[in-house]
């Protein structure tokens, strides 16, 4: 039985997902916020496992090998304690999925003092990958799918100022962290490279919660091309899920089902080193 990690997996792709390993057998562990949904999902999935009955065979037999781990990832504290806790409670990890997801148009300082959407979309990311990366060399094919969609600028991020308290612009932002998790995969595939690690976007839009404090713009484009037009996101994850089944050793890039070449900058490894430092020095 595989053992299958998805930050988001109360919602949208990552619930899709979730429901998708449950329903196949794997142990899922779900990173979210809301109890009640992870609930929801697992109840919807079947009779829970219990402890007697966590052998091969008891996947076949129906019941469900579903966790709920609560974390708030927009706080360092709150992502270091949860991975701490998955350090000891899983010894191997196959695949780590992160799908959390909270849209927010403005700057936002969290409790801690740190830019929320930084935190949420790259520094929790981080700090998953690195902290977990012995229990994903553990696996035999392990793999990283990071849902932060590839093909931003080579210089997008501002190492100055990346929480961007002299001007935060939405779209920066969003091209910052994007063009950081692009780059987490070097680190992450020369450590282990058995690991693939794959960032990944949608074709298009998908039917999601689309989580978030937006303005009145981005309300109306979610619920017309995301509601109405978008994808379901059992239908959206389906290439996700081909991708975990059969991994494939290094980094790579896709929207959808097809792949996009990984953006290379002239200082790449200089940059995700560069990075890490910061992590590393600043949220502690
Ligand atoms: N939907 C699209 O069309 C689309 C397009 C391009 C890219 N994407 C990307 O696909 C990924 C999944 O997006 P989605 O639209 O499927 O998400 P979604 O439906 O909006 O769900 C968001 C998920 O993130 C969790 N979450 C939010 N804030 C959190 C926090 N502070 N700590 C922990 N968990 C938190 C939520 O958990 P709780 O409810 O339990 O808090 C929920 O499970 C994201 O990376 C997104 O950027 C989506």
């Amino acid at each position: 039985m595989r053992t299958i990690v998805i930050t988001g997996g109360t919602d949208g792709m990552g619930a899709a997902l979730a429901r998708h390993y449950l329903a196949v057998g794997d142990r899922v562990v779900v990173i979210g916020r809301d109890r009640a949904k992870f609930e929801a999902l697992r109840d919807a999935a079947g009779p829970p496992a219990t402890p007697a009955a966590t052998g091969p065979a008891a996947s076949d037999a129906g019941p469900v090998h579903a966790e709920f781990v609560a974390a708030d990832l927009s706080s360092i504290a709150d992502t270091r304690r949860m991975v701490d806790q998955l350090r000891r409670e899983h010894e191997r990890i196959d695949a780590l999925v992160l799908a959390a997801s909270y849209i927010r148009q403005r700057r936002h300082l969290t409790a801690e003092g740190y830019e929320a959407s930084w935190v949420l979309f790259f520094v929790s990311k981080y700090l998953l990958v690195t902290g977990l990366a012995g229990r994903l060399r553990a696996a035999t094919r392990p793999i990283v799918v990071n849902t932060a969609v590839p093909g931003a600028r080579a210089d997008a991020i501002d190492f100055d100022d990346p929480g961007m308290s002299r001007g935060f612009s939405f779209t920066r932002s969003n091209a910052q962290q994007r063009r950081a998790n692009e780059l987490l995969g070097i680190l992450a595939t020369a450590e282990d490279p058995n690991l693939a690690y794959v960032t990944w976007g949608p074709s298009g839009l998908v039917r999601t919660s689309f989580a978030g404090e937006v303005g009145p713009g981005m309300k109306i484009s979610a619920a017309v091309f995301g509601t109405v037009l978008g994808k379901r996101p059992d239908a959206a994850v389906r290439p996700l899920i081909d991708l975990i089944d059969d991994p494939a050793p290094g980094r790579a890039a896709y929207r959808g089902t097809r792949p996009t070449p990984l953006v290379a900058g002239g200082h790449d490894r200089e940059d995700i080193a560069r990075l890490a430092q910061m992590i590393e020095r600043d949220f502690r």
